[in-house]
Order: structure tokens, then C-alpha cells, then sequence
């Protein structure tokens, strides 16, 4: 039972890049890892997602990993989801954040998956990814810039960079499978999921969206965007269910895009604690030709590390204090 870790120290404990668990059905996503978790039949199946300290840039996961980010993403999604949980307006995945009772792991497992761990709801995955976006930024910016509407949503001409827009908007993408995300209209969204399930997620996805940015707003922090999935929740048999929950992560530095309000500016690109610093890092390299945007990605120089994980902390602390 190997668990794949950087050798350099830290202040927040080993780096997690891999994990190698006794639990069947290991599926490995760009940043975290998933089993299966037997439940005999007796309950409906259960997923074991651990946050690992890999991260991605443009669907690309780097060599290098940011020591400790796993549970700052663990923890900025548990506080998130017991918030959403007050706003009554859906179900979602997740059971338990505890790994001490799993069985079959060692201690230096248990140790290895501390504040790590989401035990979940197996969910039968609606495949589009229902992005909120209340500003004009990343993807969404230069959609606008091109043609003046992102994901058929027509704006207001002579909008600006990271500018607020007027309300939320929702520009959905595809789930792929491998490789990068495609914008949808709104049609496309129906077609694949059905114009109710649409509607109501649509909803939801605006309603939790409009209270998180509140929330981070009175803390300091623009939530600029961020997006949810969902899927049907599944019966003792692992049959889909009718009910729909909300699955996967939620609101964290790695799903949207936070910017410290005080330096808010429309009209150039913001300060951000999210992953934009990396990728203006990588986009740096791809412009003087040192990359392409293609797996091998780049490793990154500790100051860059350093400067991610400052980053996640600063969000977290933000938001839900100090710990
Ligand atoms: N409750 C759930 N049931 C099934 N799949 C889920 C559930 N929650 C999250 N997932 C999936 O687990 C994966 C999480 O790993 P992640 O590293 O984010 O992968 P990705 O590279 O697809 O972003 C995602 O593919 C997500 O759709
Ligand atoms: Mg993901």
C-alpha cells in the first residue's frame, strides 16, 4: 500500500500526489482520488473522494504538487456544503469527512488522509457543468470580447474586464471525459439533460451562487464565478434514483474564482486566490514557446508553490477564519 509523496517537508504535513488504498473501483481525476466503499447492499453505494495536493492548469495536472492545498480544499468544501445545506434548496453527496472509520487502512494511511477524506453519496453524474458566473472573467471574458455573448447569453455591449455583471449569468460547459470543457448553450444543456432538470438546477445553481458571494462578499471576497455538478442520487441496487443532489465540490479556490475586494478594479485582470496565479505563471512559459500546453506540464519553482498555497490559505482564513 504505497502512497506516492514529494520528499520535501512541509508546514502542513507530508504532500499527498497519490494515493494507492485497499478499496476497489480507484479512479484517479485530475485532482483527487476515488474508490469505492462496500456497503453489502445494505446502503446505497458510497464514494471515498480524498483531496489530494496534485493541481491542474488547463486541464493539465503539473508534476508539481502544493503541499497541503488537499486540505484546505477539503475543509473550504465542508464549510461550504453545511452553508449550502441552510439555504434548504437541494440535497447533496456528502456522508461523512472522517476517515477513522474506514476500515483496512494503517495509520500512516489514516494520518495520510486527515482532512482529506469526502465519504459520498455515488451519484449517477449529469454531464454539464453548471457554471455561475456573477463577473466577466476568464473563459466567460473572452467569450465576450469575441462576440458579445457568452453561452448564447447576450450582454450589454462596452463591458469592461472582470466587470460585475448586471445578474448572475448561467454558461454552462460540458463534463469531458479527457481533456477540456466546451461551452454550451443553454439548448445544449437541455438536450443532454433535460429541460426540467435544467430549469431547476439552473435555479439552484443561481440561488446557492447569489448567497456564497454574499456570504464571501461580507468577508472581503468577490466570488467572481464558480461552478456546480449534479447528478441522481442511486437505490441500495445502484439504480438511479429521480433524486437530484449536489455532488463533487463546492465553492472552492479550485472551482471558482475569489478576488480580494479591496483591490477590486474592473477593467484589467484582478488579484485573485485561486488558481489564476499559476496559470499566468504557465501562460508565461507558453508565450515565450517553453510550452504548449500539452501533458508533460511544467514543474513549478517553490516561490510559485509558495505563493499557491498562501493563496488558498488567505481564501480559507477569509472566509471561515483561522484554524
Ligand atoms: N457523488 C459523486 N458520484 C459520482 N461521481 C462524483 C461524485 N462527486 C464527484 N464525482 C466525480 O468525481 C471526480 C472528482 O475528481 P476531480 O479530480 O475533480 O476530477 P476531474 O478531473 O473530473 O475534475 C469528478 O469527475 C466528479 O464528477
Ligand atoms: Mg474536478
Amino acid at each position: 500500500m504505497t502512497m506516492v509523496r514529494d520528499t520535501t517537508a512541509s508546514a502542513s504535513g507530508r504532500p499527498l500526489i497519490r494515493t494507492d488504498l485497499p478499496f476497489p473501483g480507484r479512479r484517479e481525476g485530475k485532482v483527487r482520488d476515488i474508490y469505492s466503499l462496500t456497503t453489502e447492499g445494505k446502503d446505497p453505494p458510497r464514494l471515498l473522494i480524498i483531496a489530494t495536493d496534485r493541481i491542474s492548469a488547463f486541464d493539465v495536472v503539473l508534476p508539481t504538487p502544493i503541499p497541503g492545498k488537499g486540505k484546505l480544499l477539503g475543509e473550504i468544501s465542508t464549510r461550504w456544503f453545511s452553508f449550502i445545506r441552510s439555504l434548504n434548496l437541494i440535497g447533496d453527496h456528502l456522508l461523512a469527512t472522517d476517515a477513522s472509520d474506514l476500515g483496512g487502512l494503517d495509520a500512516e494511511q489514516r494520518s495520510d488522509l486527515e482532512g482529506r477524506v469526502m465519504i459520498c453519496r455515488a451519484a449517477d453524474v449529469i454531464p454539464v457543468e453548471f457554471v455561475i458566473r456573477g463577473y466577466l472573467a476568464g473563459a466567460g471574458w473572452n467569450a465576450y470580447a469575441q462576440s458579445g455573448s457568452i453561452c448564447g447569453v447576450r450582454l450589454p455591449a462596452g463591458l469592461r474586464r472582470a466587470e460585475k455583471l448586471a445578474k448572475p449569468i448561467f454558461t454552462p460547459t460540458t463534463k469531458a471525459i479527457a481533456g477540456h470543457d466546451e461551452p454550451m448553450e443553454y439548448e445544449q444543456a437541455c438536450a443532454v439533460a433535460g429541460r426540467d432538470v435544467v430549469d431547476r438546477l439552473r435555479e439552484v445553481s443561481l440561488k446557492i451562487y447569489t448567497a456564497g458571494a454574499e456570504y464571501a462578499l461580507a468577508r472581503g471576497t468577490i466570488l467572481a464565478d464558480t461552478k456546480f455538478e449534479f447528478g441522481y442520487a442511486l437505490d441500495r441496487d445502484g439504480r438511479r434514483t429521480d433524486e437530484l443532489i449536489l455532488i463533487d465540490e463546492v465553492l472552492t479556490p479550485d472551482s471558482s474564482r475569489y478576488w480580494p475586494v479591496e483591490a477590486y478594479e474592473p477593467g484589467r485582470e484582478q488579484e485573485n486566490f485561486d488558481k489564476q496565479f499559476v496559470r499566468n505563471y504557465l501562460q508565461a512559459l507558453v508565450e515565450s514557446g517553453k510550452w504548449d500546453k500539452t501533458p508533460p506540464g511544467p514543474e513549478l519553482p517553490r516561490e510559485i508553490v509558495a505563493n499557491t498555497l498562501a493563496r488558498y490559505v488567505e481564501v480559507r482564513d477569509r472566509l471561515f477564519g483561522t484554524s
